[in-house]
Order: structure tokens, then C-alpha cells, then sequence
């Protein structure tokens, strides 16, 4: 492939062997993530873009009737995601462009993922000024990425020694990068970053960073929904709004079934509980039937 295609050349060996490889080592990495995934992978809304999802490993922290757009161009992974999809009840379109070149309008995408990904891209600094173009305000991009150990240390020695065989046989993986310099450089407004470290025998793979569970970021994007949510109420004089509605070009319907979706398992503070049932007409389950709410 040309420079036009991003610089992802899929390799018919190497592409299938990592097809299998994320296949038959999914639980076992998930077993060394899962507890720093959770948070960050938490409080998703119902339609996700997820940069390099491979086989699907983060399906699991989806709800289920989420929509994924899946930014994924090595094409031996996408008969392996779209069954992993359809076992977790997650509406998968895939999506065969780089991420260096995401073919979603600006400030299009509510959350934005990505686990294991920005080691491999060609260029991270361009994927994250991508991913910043797609995220509307308040939006958030949330991931878990490994990186390149302190300098002097045993594992960076590791690293780098192994940089070239590590490379090859994970399609360009580095193990070598700083990508938490590149994250805070992409301009976002807030960044929070927690490094930690897994014990695997695969030694270079062993540093990571996640985003931090910000409560601030968190703040913003509920309210700003919750202002739209409030003009909304101030148009129609209602607070019923129907799933599907859009709201100043918004997915206003949706945030606010998902709030309905979060009472339960007790996602949603009390604060948070109390001022939408002080919203005339607030409901926290819905009448079924096309006709829910109003239209404006
Ligand atoms: C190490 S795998 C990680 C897969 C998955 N996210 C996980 O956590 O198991 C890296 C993934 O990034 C994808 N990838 C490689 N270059 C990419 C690019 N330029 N843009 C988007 N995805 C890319 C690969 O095809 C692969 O699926």
C-alpha cells in the first residue's frame, strides 16, 4: 500500500497469526486489564467509535445495543469482530480506513476508545489529532495503551532490544513510545493520565498508561446534555424526550435513556437523580410505542 492508504499494509501470514493470537490470548489480557478497563471504559454512551478494536476485546464493556463504528483496516480481524459483536449484542459497522484518516465528520463522536492501538498506528500524533476532530465538546476519548518504560530501567533495556522482532511479528507494534506526551500535546482540555504496570512473561508489553477517570470531564459532557435536556423542557415544556430525538444536531434522546439505564445498577448520583426528576415530565420508564414524547 501506498501513502494514501495511511501506511497499513495488511500481511496475509502476519495479519492472520495476529487475528488468532488476540483471538486465543483475549481472556488472558483481559484478565491483566480488566481492573484498569473498568473505570475507563465505564459510563460509555450507546454509540462508540473505537479505533483498532481487532478481534473485539472491548466489546464486553459495551452495553448491550450499543452501536460501535469500528475504525479497523487490517482486514483478517473483521469476520473475527463481527462475531465476537454479534455474541455481545453490539451493532458493529466496520469501518476499513486508518486512523490516521477516520472518515467521520468533526465533532461527530459523543466517546471515542482504543486499547493497544497507538503503539501500532504509523503516526499516534495524527490518529489523536483525528480522534480530537471527531469528539464533540465534551466529549470524551477514553484508553488503555502501553508504553515505553522509564529510561534505565530493566524493562526499557527489554524494550528496546527486542524492538525489531516485537515489530514484526505485531505489524509494526513499538513498544518504545511516549504516548502520554503525545496525548497531553494533542490539545485536548482536560488530561489526566495514570500510568501502572501488569506482570506478563511478555516483558516489553508490561508498562502501560490509562485515562484517569477525570470527574471533571465526566461533569462537563453530563451537563451539557443536561442544559440541552433543560432547553429542551423550556420548548416543549416537557422533559419527555423521545429516544430517537436530536437536539441542536445532539443525540439528546439517547443521552437521556441512558440515564434511565443508569438508576438502576446505580450508576447515577443522587444529585444527578434528584434534578431530572425535577424536570417537568420526567419519567424513568418510558410508555413503549413510536409515540413517547414529542417531536420539537
Ligand atoms: C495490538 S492490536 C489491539 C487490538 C484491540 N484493540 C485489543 O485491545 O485487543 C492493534 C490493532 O490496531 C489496528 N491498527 C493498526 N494500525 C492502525 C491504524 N493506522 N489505524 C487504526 N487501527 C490500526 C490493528 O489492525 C489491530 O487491530
Amino acid at each position: 500500500m501506498d501513502d494514501d492508504d495511511g501506511g497499513f499494509e495488511s500481511h496475509p501470514g502476519r495479519g492472520r497469526f495476529n487475528a488468532v493470537f488476540f483471538r486465543g490470548m483475549d481472556a488472558y489480557i483481559d484478565w491483566h486489564l480488566h481492573k484498569h478497563k473498568t473505570p475507563v471504559f465505564d459510563h460509555l454512551p450507546t454509540t462508540v467509535v473505537e479505533l483498532g478494536p481487532g478481534v473485539g476485546a472491548n466489546l464486553r464493556y459495551l452495553t448491550p445495543g450499543t452501536r460501535l463504528l469500528a475504525i479497523e483496516p487490517n482486514p483478517y480481524m473483521h469476520s473475527s469482530l463481527r462475531r465476537a459483536a454479534a455474541r455481545h449484542k453490539v451493532e458493529v459497522e466496520i469501518r476499513s480506513v486508518v486512523g490516521e484518516r477516520i472518515d467521520l465528520p468533526d465533532h461527530s463522536a459523543e466517546a471515542v476508545i482504543s486499547s493497544l492501538v497507538l503503539c501500532t498506528v504509523r503516526d499516534p500524533a495524527t490518529v489523536v489529532s483525528e480522534i480530537r476532530r471527531i469528539l464533540r465538546p465534551g466529549g470524551h476519548y477514553c484508553f488503555v495503551e502501553h508504553v515505553a518504560a522509564e529510561t534505565g530501567t530493566p524493562t526499557r533495556w527489554v524494550q528496546h532490544s527486542l524492538r525489531r522482532p516485537w515489530a514484526w511479528v505485531f505489524e509494526g507494534c513499538s513498544c518504545e513510545r511516549d504516548l502520554a506526551t503525545v496525548i497531553r500535546s494533542a490539545g485536548f482540555s482536560e488530561v489526566e493520565i495514570t500510568p501502572y504496570r501488569i506482570h506478563s512473561p511478555f516483558l516489553p508489553f508490561n508498562t502501560h498508561i490509562r485515562r484517569s477517570c477525570h470527574l471533571l470531564a465526566v461533569i462537563d459532557a453530563w451537563e451539557m446534555n443536561f442544559q440541552l435536556l433543560q432547553r429542551y423542557v423550556a420548548r416543549t415544556g416537557t422533559a419527555r424526550v423521545r429516544r430517537d430525538h436530536l437536539k441542536e444536531g445532539q443525540p439528546l434522546g439517547s443521552w437521556a435513556s441512558n440515564q434511565r439505564a443508569f438508576l438502576k445498577p446505580g450508576k447515577l448520583s443522587q444529585e444527578r437523580t434528584a434534578r431530572l426528576e425535577a424536570l417537568p415530565g420526567w419519567q424513568w420508564k418510558l410508555p413503549t410505542g413510536p409515540a413517547s414524547g414529542p417531536h420539537s
